[in-house]
């Protein structure tokens, strides 16, 4: 609690200095974490900078994608949340704004590295790793194995009972596409989602749907990052959470300011609030679970020890890059979406 009061006087000066302590416009954030965590950081910073923000949330591919359509009159001034891989590839394709904010120096190595990749474009503001769950009750109920990898998932015992979601429209499930790409080899990757995709009942467009099926017992496994089972779990809900046994991969959540912003400086102080602890503390506060990118932010008292989870060494530049991104997509939906 003294930390944060003693970073509060810190964020005062902050705000002194971007000269924007009264707004002169409406910032327009787009969304990507869960939708607690959107309004709690809608209200949240509006309190501290006296800025008002009208916040939208929308799944990470259908954030890029409005970016890229409104490109010539951006309407957006900052995307904040999402896999860190979709905002790498706005940067490639000149949709964003190149910010250091000066929290950037309190940030783990992880997220100094995210933001020296995007050259500047682009900050870290969480990470998690990927993974699924499966509904406890259900699984008792229908006397089924309970999977602990992912090679377990595409067994005949779970015909149409997983849900995953559709990689065109979810960072999740872009994440899960490329960390099997990864994990196992292109080819074999592709064989792999082929036998899954008999066992996938709905391709969600949101990434965190098939883990909150799944704990409503409307599914009997998910497949989304572990922070999202977790607040399902804390919430009460039976499910088991399972770091799949051969490695996962993991994602950088990220927040950039959009090229041609029209209210550049009122983004920029958002940046500097989402980067700084009392920011990140936000997520904690809405019940999320990911490991926040500040040094000096607490840790989700339940959020997954990611440092105990078998990784993939994930290639944030190779499958941020948008020919990668745009390839693995193409052939998704040829050979998995369209054989459906
Ligand atoms: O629900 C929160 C979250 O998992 C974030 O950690 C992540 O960046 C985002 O959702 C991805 O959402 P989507 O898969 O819908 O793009």
């Amino acid at each position: 609690m003294r930390a944060i009061t003693a970073f509060s006087a810190g964020v005062a000066l902050w705000l002194c200095a971007a000269g924007t302590g009264v707004s002169s416009g409406t910032l327009n954030v787009l969304c990507a974490t869960d939708e607690a965590w959107c309004e709690a950081m809608k209200s949240a910073f509006e309190t501290r900078s006296g800025i008002a923000v009208t916040m939208v949330r929308k799944s990470t591919g259908e954030i890029l994608d409005q970016i890229r359509a409104q490109n010539a009159e951006p309407s957006v001034d900052v995307w904040w949340g999402g896999t860190g891989d979709s905002h790498l590839q706005a940067v490639s394709e000149g949709l964003l704004a190149a910010y250091q904010s000066p929290n950037e120096a309190d940030v783990l190595p992880w997220a100094q590295n995210f933001f020296a990749m995007s050259g500047g474009y682009s900050a870290g503001i969480y990470a998690g790793a990927l993974g699924f769950a499966y509904n406890s009750d259900l699984l008792r109920q229908h006397k089924k194995p309970a999977p602990t990898c992912w090679k377990d998932l595409i067994s005949e015992a779970y015909r149409h009972q997983i849900k995953i979601a559709n990689p065109n429209s979810s960072g999740t499930a872009y994440t899960a596409l490329a960390t099997l790409v990864q994990l196992f080899g292109e080819d074999e990757a592709f064989r792999y989602l082929t036998q899954l995709n008999r066992n996938v009942s709905e391709y969600t467009s949101s990434g965190s749907a098939p883990v909150k099926a799944a704990a409503r017992g409307a599914t009997l496994i998910g497949i989304s990052f572990l922070h999202d089972a977790v607040t399902q779990k804390e919430a009460g809900f039976p499910l088991v959470i399972v770091a799949p046994c051969e490695g996962t991969g993991y994602e950088i959540g990220a927040v950039s300011i959009v090229r041609g912003a029209q209210h550049p400086k009122e983004a920029r102080v958002f940046v500097d609030f989402a980067l700084s602890p009392e920011g990140q503390a936000t997520g904690a506060a809405a019940g999320q679970n990911q490991v926040p990118s500040n040094a000096k932010a607490h840790l989700p008292v339940a959020a997954p020890d990611i440092s105990m989870i078998k990784m993939v060494d994930y290639d944030f530049a190779t499958y941020g890059s948008p020919n990668e991104r745009s390839r693995l997509l193409k052939r998704f939906d040829s050979e998995i979406l369209a054989s459906r």
